[in-house]
């Protein structure tokens, strides 16, 4: 054939960015030189009409795990990349095995490869599980290449690769767990995923200070981003949609880690609630949304007097900053003099909640803790603004109906005569008389 080639676009060799302009990096992962000239025979530009494009078949297979499914986004996606993060011990290889069992289940077949582990040790775990495993296929690799010719051999509904952090390709320099193993390796099995359609799931470890060198950085490579996160004391687990490109939000799925593994949680807050004594003060009910799921949780709080010029501030579950911000507000618009305390805020159960509507229940928590009043059985929500207003959020109706759902009648959000905290310090029932004066003075 005569040279008729001309450069069709340039691709990124580490994330499969297309750009028609070569740079020194990639637009998209930042890496550099990975740009690679793609050459087309006909010199065409490769444009085709939208209406001329077979829609793509997604082919989305229900796992039967509904919590995991409604994470997903609706389920596995044939070719999908996934990545499920979270730190060690939190239940990963659990989670992924259980799925594994599920799809075999179906009659499909499903494989599940570890680097960490023998098939001896999956096959213990798996005889504390509920289902049945028999038919999974196990391998004990650490070897990318061999893992996926196996996976092209076999064509299974599903490949679980346990972990990205400690396989490796022979082909590429570094160590175990490094940076470039983690990217080619990742690479590699993403590729074998979209040439396949088989689904490739990918664990990662993550550590408490999110090493770098860990599933961070594949997220722009892969499909779905799932974390499973909890405390590993508690058996409260959350599946944590960071990344869908198949769903259009963020969702969050809730298990419990017992004897015989993950439990699906489809009603979290009869476990998210604490069942302690209603009626002590500093604590309040806050109905988040994740998603378009409604997530109810007891923010808890306690004021303490402190010798120290420094005093403490501690949270769990919350933004520190936010808190920093919402007690200013507390000790400058409602007279409540949090600033000279120690104040330790929580989130029972380990949820993190990343709403600025969360606020004014942490603020009313607070407020409660300090005053020694209690506000029982009483749901809050709003944003807390620097002024000392209330502004609204979203979802009224769905935080509204959720709490009714639960029970709780009372509840004291902006609007109808919520406007600014003093109103809803005083609706919370925490009228000081320094509550009443500086309400007073915040009207006038
Ligand atoms: P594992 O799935 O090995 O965690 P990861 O892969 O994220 O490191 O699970 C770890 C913990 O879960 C371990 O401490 C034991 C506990 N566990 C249970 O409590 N019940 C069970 O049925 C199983 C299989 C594990
Ligand atoms: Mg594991």
């Amino acid at each position: 054939m005569a040279k008729t080639s001309e450069v069709e676009h340039f691709e990124c060799a580490e994330c499969s960015h297309r750009t028609g302009k070569w740079m020194g990096f990639c637009a998209q992962c930042r890496v550099r030189g990975s740009l690679q000239q793609v050459f087309s025979a006909s010199g065409s530009t490769g444009a085709v009409r939208l209406g001329a494009v077979a829609k793509i078949d997604t082919g989305r297979r229900l796992t039967g795990i509904g919590e995991l499914d409604r994470t997903l986004g609706g389920g596995l996606v044939s070719g999908a990349a996934i990545m499920v993060g979270g730190e060690p011990g939190v239940g990963k290889s659990t989670l992924l095995l259980q799925v594994a069992g599920a799809i075999v289940g179906q009659g499909e077949r499903a494989l599940m490869v570890s680097a960490e582990e023998s098939p001896a040790q999956i096959a213990l775990r798996a005889s504390r599980l509920k289902g049945s495993y028999e038919a999974v296929d196990v391998v004990a690799t650490n070897d990318v290449d061999e893992i996926i010719a196996l996976a092209e051999h076999l064509q299974p509904a599903l490949v679980v690769v346990d972990s990205i952090q400690t396989i490796a390709t022979r082909k590429v320099e570094g160590f175990t767990g490094g940076v470039s193993q983690v990217r080619e390796c990742g690479a590699r099995l993403v590729a074998f995923a979209k040439r396949s359609g088989v689904p490739v799931v990918m664990i990662g470890h993550v550590t408490k200070e999110g090493s770098l060198a860990g599933p961070r950085l594949l997220e722009h490579i892969v499909d779905v981003v799932l974390y499973l996160e909890g405390e590993v004391h508690s058996g409260l687990r959350f599946l944590r949609g960071l990344k869908n490109r198949y769903g259009s939000t963020p969702a969050l799925g809730f298990f419990e880690m017992g004897d015989d593994g993950l439990r699906e949680l489809p009603d979290p807050a009869s476990v998210l609630l604490a069942r302690g004594n209603p009626s002590v003060p500093g604590k309040l009910v806050f109905p988040g949304i994740e998603g378009r799921r409604p997530v109810v949780v007891e923010v808890q709080a306690l004021v303490a007097s402190t010798g120290s010029a420094q005093p403490r501030r501690s949270v769990k579950g919350i933004d520190a900053a936010r808190l920093h911000q919402i007690l200013a507000v507390l000790e400058r618009h409602t007279g409540i003099e949090v600033g000279v305390k120690d104040v330790y805020v929580a989130i029972v159960g380990g949820v993190r909640v990343r709403e600025p509507a969360a606020d004014l229940a942490v603020a009313l928590a607070v407020a409660s803790s300090f005053l020694e009043i209690p506000i029982p059985a009483t749901a809050a929500w709003g944003e807390v603004g620097l002024t000392g207003e209330i502004r609204a959020v979203a979802g009224d109706d769905l935080r509204r109906a959720e709490i009714e759902r639960l029970g709780m009648d009372s509840v004291i959000y902006p609007g109808r005569g919520i406007e600014q905290l003093t109103d809803a310090v005083m609706a919370a029932g925490l009228s000081g008389a320094g509550v009443a004066r500086q309400a007073s003075r915040a009207r006038s």
